[in-house]
Formats: structure tokens, sequence, C-alpha cells
């Protein structure tokens, strides 16, 4: 579990299976949090899929995939955020770095849960030796462009995604942190 000032980040790892086959209260209870009825949706029943392969096929990747943004305060489920994968699973191939993904539900978005999860990963990331971020951002991603923006990410360049169509590549590397891992 990695704890943020309001959120509680729960890996899904451990109820992917209990997701994608539909039995929301079982995972509801291992995480104990509250579930909304209505997620998974159809999108993210496809990501969740995806998450599951992908862990059936390398399992040491489980610890990096699809956290749960669980609200301390009513252990309510808000949204979700992780990592594509292990070091080395993102846009730029770079075997060093790792990609983040991130979405709050729309009700909960504009209080800045999804900044604050945006931190605790990269620093949860860095006690683990990776210093280097990247995110792939749709340019009419606003709010999401304003998150990589203000935590200092850089345009690097641009992909087109089979799913998400064009999106803009960022990548941010943590000054100093990686001379200082080496003292
Ligand atoms: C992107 C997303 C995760 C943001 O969640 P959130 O909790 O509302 O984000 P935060 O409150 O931490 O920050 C949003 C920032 O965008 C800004 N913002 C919101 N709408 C904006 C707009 N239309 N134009 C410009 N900036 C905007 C906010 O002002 C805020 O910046 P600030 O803190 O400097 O004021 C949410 O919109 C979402 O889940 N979208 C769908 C999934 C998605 O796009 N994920 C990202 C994939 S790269």
């Amino acid at each position: 579990m990695i704890a943020t000032e309001r959120l509680d980040l729960v890996l899904l790892t451990p109820v992917l299976d209990d997701l994608v086959e539909g039995r929301r209260d079982r995972a509801a209870e291992v995480i104990r949090a509250a579930i909304p009825d209505w997620w998974p949706d159809e999108h993210d029943l496809g990501f969740l899929r995806f998450r599951r392969d992908q862990v059936a096929r390398d399992p040491s990747a489980g610890e990096w995939l699809v956290r749960a943004l669980v609200l301390r305060e009513t252990r309510e489920v808000i949204g979700h955020a992780g990592f594509h994968g292990p070091p080395g699973v993102n846009a730029l191939k770079d075997e060093r770095a790792i990609e983040l993904g991130y979405a709050v539900f729309p009700e909960h978005r504009g209080r800045g849960y999804a900044t604050e999860t945006v931190e605790g990963l990269i620093r949860w990331a860095g006690e683990r030796g990776i210093h280097a971020f990247v995110a792939s951002v749709g340019p009419e991603n606003e709010p999401s462009l304003a998150i990589v923006g203000k935590l200092g990410f850089t345009h690097v360049g641009e992909h087109w995604d089979e799913e998400d169509g064009r999106e803009l590549e960022f990548r941010l590397d943590i000054p100093g942190a990686a001379a200082r891992a080496e003292v």
C-alpha cells in the first residue's frame, strides 16, 4: 500500500480476477473499500483484463501495475493509477524508466487527487531506485497536461496509440536522485 496525504493506493493485482469476473463484492472485501456500482465500466474492464494477462505472463510485474485510489476518510474507491509495467515498459523504451497511468472518477475530479497520486507513485518508485518517469497524454487532455506540466515533465516526442490516437510523450528525470543513490 502507498499512503499519500488523503489516499491509500491499494494494489489491485490480487483482485484482478475478481474484478474481471464480476465479483466486485469480494474485491471490495479484500481491498477494504467500497467500489462504485458502475465500475469497472466496459473500457476499464478491457484495461483490467489486459493487466491480468500481463501478470499471468510476468508475475514479477504485479507490484508495478494498477492500484485503487482509496479515499482514506470514507474508504471509497475514487479512481485507479499505477505503472504500465516494471522498469523498461514505457513509450520511450527506456529500460530505466517507468510509465505512469492514472484516472480519477468524474465526481471526484478537480480536488488534486490525481496530482497527489502521481507524486505518491513517483516517491514509491524512487525508493526502489527508479528516477525516470514517462507519461503519454492526449493533446486535448487539458487536466492531464496540467498535471505533467505542474510536476515538471518535459515534452519529448509523440506516438500514435491504436486505442487512444495521438499521444504526446512526456518525461521526468528526478535530478540528483540517481547520484544520491550511488553514494
Ligand atoms: C486527468 C485526471 C486524472 C485528472 O484528475 P484530477 O484529480 O481532477 O486532477 P488534479 O485535480 O490533481 O489536477 C488537475 C489539474 O488540471 C487542471 N485542469 C482541469 N481542467 C482543466 C482544463 N480544462 N484546462 C486546463 N487545466 C485544467 C486543474 O486546474 C488542475 O491543475 P491545478 O492543480 O494546477 O489547478 C482526470 O481528469 C481523469 O481521470 N481523466 C480521464 C482519464 C485520463 O485522462 N487519465 C490521464 C491519462 S494521461
